[in-house]
C-alpha cells in the first residue's frame, strides 16, 4: 500500500491528513471491511511521521466509526464501515471575513409556518416525544404554591431553585459550578446573544464553525458583527489549526461554536481537542461562546463534557437550555459566563429584567424530582433510532452520490450532493408538496453549501415521513438527471 508523502505546507495537521488518506483507501476499496491496517510502526516508517501522529490518526478513524482496535492484534476496518453513505469531508469555506445578510433565511424559514407542512427542515422536538402531561401538572402546582411570586418581577441572575438544579446537572458535563455563577435566560438564543454582547463591539469579527446554525447568523447580523467561517469536520468539529492561524493573522474578538452534536453537522469534539481549545483561548486571551444545547442528547456512553470543563481562566461563556429536550415553549435557558458573568447579568437586566418565574420553577421541579433523566433515556433512544431510519431512507431513496453525516447524538442530518445540485430548487419543489427541508445556503454567510441541506430526525417514523423522504429523494434524483442531461457532451 504505497502512499505519497504528506503535505507539510497544508493547513491540515499531519494526523488529519493520515486519517483522511486511510479513509479514502477504505472508500476506494483498497482496504476492505475486515482488513488489518498497517501496523503503527510500518505506517510511521512509510510516511516518515511520529508514532503519536499515526496513533492520533487511528483514534480519529475510530471516532469516525471506520476502524476498530483488537487487543494484541492491531487495527481493522470495521465490517460496518461502508454500510452507510459516505460522510461529507471537512468543509472548506472561503478564507475571508463576511458581513451577514439573513434576508433569504427569513424568507425561506417563514414560508414554512403552515401547520399542514411536514417539517423535515426545522430542528425542533415534536410534542409526542415531550413529557407535556408531567410538565403541565408541575406548572399547575407551581402556580398554586407560588401564586404571587409567579406574577412578580425578579432580577438576574434568576430563580435560585433552577440555578441549584442546573449547577448539579453541570457535573455530568464535567463542570463544577456554583449556582451564583449561573444566570437564567429566555432560552439558549438569549444566552448566546447576551454573551456576544458582553464580549464584542459592532464591527468586530467572530470565528464560527462552517456551516453553522442559522439562528447564530441572525444574532450576529443583529449585533453588526462580521464572521470568519472555519473549516469543520463533521465529527471532530472546527479545525483548531485554522482557528490559531486566523488568530495570528487578524483580529478575532471571539469564537462561537456548538460543542456537542452541533447543528447542522452533528460534530462533537473529543476531550483532548476540547482541552486543546481551552488552552488556545488562554494563550490568545480570547473568549469562547459555547452553545451546548444538544449535549444531553448523546446516543451512546456518557454525556460528552463541555469545553467549559477545561476552562481554567473563565474565558468560556457556556450557554444551554431545555428547548431541545423538554420544551422549546417554556423559553428557559442559562448562561455560565465565567469572567464575563457580571456583564451578562447587567445586560440581561437592561434587556428584559428577568426570565418568567413560573417556567423556571417548573423546570427546577422537573430536574429535582428525577423525571428528567428518565425522559432523556427514552428521548435519546428515539432520536438514535429515528436518525438511523432517516439514514436508511437516504440510502434507499436518494441519489447514490448523496453524502450524509453520522452524528452520535442530537437529531439532525446534513446531506451533501454533487456541486451542481441546487437545494433551493429542492426546497421550492418539496414545499409545493407540503414538505420542508432546510437548504444549505442559510447555514453560511458566504452563500456556500447550495448543494447541501439539513433534515430533522425528531419526527416519529411514520408512513407519512417515509413517503416524504421518498418524495425528496425522487425530486433530488430528477434534478440531478436533468442537470446531467443539460451538460454538453
Ligand atoms: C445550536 C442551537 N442553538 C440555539 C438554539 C435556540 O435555542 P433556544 O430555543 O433555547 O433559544 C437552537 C435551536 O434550533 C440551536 O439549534
Amino acid at each position: 500500500m504505497a502512499m505519497t508523502p504528506l503535505d507539510l505546507e497544508s493547513d491540515k495537521s499531519l494526523y488529519e491528513q493520515v486519517a483522511d488518506r486511510l479513509e479514502n483507501l477504505i472508500y476506494e476499496g483498497t482496504l476492505k471491511p475486515g482488513d488489518r491496517l498497517p501496523s503503527v510502526r510500518k505506517l510511521r516508517e512509510q510516511l516518515s511521521v511520529s508514532i503519536s501522529t499515526v496513533l492520533e490518526a487511528y483514534r480519529v478513524l475510530e471516532d469516525r466509526g471506520m476502524i476498530c482496535a483488537r487487543p494484541q492484534s492491531g487495527y481493522y476496518v470495521r465490517q460496518t464501515a461502508l454500510q452507510q453513505p459516505q460522510e461529507p469531508a471537512t468543509t472548506d469555506p472561503p478564507k475571508r471575513v463576511y458581513d451577514i445578510d439573513n434576508s433569504l433565511t427569513f424568507r425561506l424559514m417563514h414560508a414554512i409556518q403552515d401547520p399542514k407542512i411536514l417539517k423535515l427542515g426545522a430542528a425542533v422536538p415534536v410534542a409526542e416525544h415531550l413529557p407535556l402531561t408531567a410538565l403541565n401538572r408541575l406548572m399547575g402546582q407551581v402556580l398554586r404554591q407560588h401564586s404571587a411570586k409567579a406574577h412578580s418581577y425578579d432580577a438576574p441572575p434568576g430563580c435560585i431553585e433552577l440555578r441549584r438544579e442546573v449547577a448539579k446537572r453541570m457535573l455530568t458535563a464535567g463542570c463544577s459550578i456554583n449556582p451564583d455563577q449561573i444566570v437564567t435566560t429566555n432560552g439558549t438564543f438569549e444566552a448566546v446573544y447576551l454573551s456576544l454582547r458582553a464580549v464584542t463591539q459592532p464591527g468586530d469579527t467572530v470565528a464560527i464553525e462552517s456551516p453553522t446554525y442559522y439562528g447564530l447568523l441572525e444574532a450576529l447580523e443583529m449585533l453588526h458583527l462580521k464572521v470568519l467561517e472555519l473549516p469543520t469536520h463533521p465529527r471532530d468539529g472546527l479545525s483548531l489549526d485554522d482557528l490559531e492561524t486566523a488568530m495570528q493573522r487578524q483580529q478575532i474578538t471571539a469564537c462561537v461554536l456548538v460543542s456537542n452534536f452541533s447543528n447542522p453537522l452533528g460534530t462533537c469534539m473529543g476531550d483532548a481537542k476540547k482541552k486543546q481549545l481551552a488552552d488556545l483561548l488562554e494563550r490568545y486571551d480570547m473568549p469562547l461562546i459555547e452553545d451546548d444545547i444538544y449535549g444531553d442528547l448523546y446516543f451512546e456512553g456518557n454525556r460528552p463534557k463541555a469545553i467549559k470543563a477545561f476552562d481554567r481562566s473563565g474565558r468560556v461563556l457556556y450557554c444551554a437550555s431545555c428547548s431541545k429536550t423538554l420544551s422549546p415553549g417554556m423559553r428557559v435557558g442559562w448562561a455560565i459566563a465565567g469572567r464575563y458573568q457580571a456583564k451578562v447579568e447587567q445586560l440581561k437586566w437592561v434587556l428584559n429584567q428577568t426570565t418568567a418565574i413560573a417556567p423556571q420553577l417548573t423546570l427546577a421541579a422537573f430536574l429535582a424530582n428525577g423525571g428528567y433523566d428518565r425522559h432523556l433515556r427514552q428521548l435519546r433512544r428515539k432520536y438514535q433510532m429515528q436518525t438511523a431510519q432517516m439514514t436508511q431512507a437516504i440510502c434507499d431513496y436518494f441519489p447514490a452520490e448523496t453524502k450524509v453525516t453520522r452524528p452520535n447524538g442530537g437529531h439532525v442530518l446534513w446531506l451533501e450532493l454533487p456541486p451542481e445540485f441546487d437545494s433551493i430548487q429542492l426546497y421550492e419543489e418539496a414545499l409545493a408538496q407540503n414538505i420542508s427541508i432546510a437548504p444549505g445556503v442559510i447555514f453560511s454567510a458566504s452563500s456556500g453549501y447550495r448543494n447541501c441541506f439539513r433534515l430533522n430526525c425528531s419526527l416519529p417514523w411514520t408512513d407519512d415521513v417515509e413517503q416524504a423522504m421518498r418524495t425528496i429523494g425522487y425530486l433530488a434524483k430528477k434534478q440531478l438527471a436533468v442537470t446531467m442531461l443539460s451538460q454538453p457532451f
